[in-house]
């Protein structure tokens, strides 16, 4: 396992763990490997190595890579990468290219079967239907980590030509889990999400039609566990790792419901003028949004029917619904700000107390039961 110790590589790391296999979890910087609930992971059935993807032999010793490459490995589960937008091409060239490049090299050399974790957003700006068996479609792709990984994904295309058994693993945006919103690390979109509740970022060039998909990292890291558990069923496919489809006009109406929030508005790209932004705007614009403002314009549906075939559990149905809950946990922990009251709370501070107040909840119009029309009045939840 590359990348063991990241967001999506320590819950598989974890699941195969769990699952009786003996993992060896390729570790770089950050040598400790944590559960995206912020719990230690078993190291029991995990022997981590110190390594890196973008030298030879993946930095390892000769006599240890010999021993990996002699039959000390069943499959490999290559998730390492450099995810973060804005860093230098050379950067996701060396890890995200070169470094798959290593990878295959390591897969060629013991014949292990190899499961590549790469990007729905390999599919670049382009719109419509995307299908798991589509890849170089002429597309432009959007920023350096999209085109890396686009080239990473050709060289293991390139590579199964040449008899590596390989499996391929697309995420869309990886985000907190299914049921508890909870997520290890808020990175790229939360960093979004809060400049624009803030108000920081009130205005964005985009469609209101324009679709985020999100999907939740322990459905990504079940499909991953899956693929490379079921090898012989997955080998020489694609499969989307693909959330509910959320529209911006879908966004803007989930971040409406919080009271606290600003809610940005989308204004057509083409009449976006970054000079009309008041100075401090332009600041975060020019440093942060530029990076994503190609994801607030695309309009393109994930096919996964390789993934429906293969696994049993589904995304969440409703995008909204699943927004709803990633905000709730960034309430709670105060990534977003402090968490608002419940609306019995609010209503009990009133001496609305009894049966009647679950009516006069809804009532207020209050968004999972918390009282937007009386906690504004009253300040509370601020
Ligand atoms: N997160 C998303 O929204 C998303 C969406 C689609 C696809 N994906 C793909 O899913 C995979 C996992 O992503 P993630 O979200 O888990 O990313 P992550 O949390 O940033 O983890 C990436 C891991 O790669 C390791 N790594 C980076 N450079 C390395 C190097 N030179 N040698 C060895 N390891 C290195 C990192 O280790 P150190 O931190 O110690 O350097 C880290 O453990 C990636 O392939 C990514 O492209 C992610």
């Amino acid at each position: 396992m590359t990348g063991a110790a990241g967001l999506v590589g320590a819950e598989v790391t974890a699941r195969l763990a769990a699952a009786g296999h003996q993992v060896t979890a390729l570790v770089h910087n950050n040598p400790v490997l944590v559960r995206n609930d912020g719990t230690a992971l078993e190291t029991g059935a995990v022997t981590c190595l110190p390594g890196d993807v973008t030298e030879p032999r993946l930095g390892l010793p000769e006599a240890e890579y010999r021993a990996l490459a002699a039959g000390g490995l069943d499959r490999i589960v290559h998730c390492a990468a450099v995810t973060d937008f804005g860093l230098p091409d050379e950067v996701y060239q060396a890890v995200n290219v070169d470094g798959t490049a290593h990878v295959l090299e390591l897969a060629r050399a013991g014949g292990v079967p190899l499961v590549h974790v790469g990007t729905a957003y390999v599919c670049g700006e382009r719109d419509g239907l995307i299908r798991e068996t589509e890849l170089d479609e002429g597309q432009r792709l959007a920023n350096a980590y999209e085109d890396s990984k686009f080239r990473a994904e050709t060289l293991v295309h390139k590579a199964q030509a040449g008899g590596v058994r390989a499996a391929i693993v697309r995420p869309s945006i990886v985000v907190g889990d299914e049921r508890t919103g909870v997520v290890r690390d808020y990175k790229n979109i939360y960093v979004v999400l809060k400049l624009a509740t803030e108000g920081k970022v009130r205005s964005i060039p985009g469609q209101y039609e324009a679709r985020l998909d999100l999907v939740p990292v322990d459905y990504v890291a079940d499909i991953i566990t899956e693929v490379t558990q079921r090898f012989e069923e997955a080998a020489g496919r694609t499969f989307h790792a693909v959330g509910a489809p959320l529209t911006l006009r879908d966004f803007s109406d989930v971040m409406a419901e919080y009271p606290p929030f600003h809610v940005p508005r989308f204004i057509p790209p083409t009449s976006f003028d970054t000079q009309r932004l008041p100075r401090r705007e332009r600041v975060y614009y020019e440093r942060v949004m530029t990076l994503y403002e190609s994801y607030f314009r695309r309009r393109m549906r994930f096919d996964d029917s390789h993934t429906a075939g293969l696994v049993t559990r589904r995304p969440p149905g409703d995008g909204q619904d699943f927004l709803r809950t990633l905000i709730d946990n960034c309430l709670e922990t105060g990534y977003l700000g402090v968490p608002m009251a419940d609306a019995t709370e609010v209503l009990a501070r009133l001496n609305i107390t009894g049966p009647n107040a679950t009516a006069a909840a809804h009532a207020t119009g209050a968004p999972h039961g918390t009282g937007s029309t009386v906690s504004d009045a009253n300040g509370v939840g601020r």
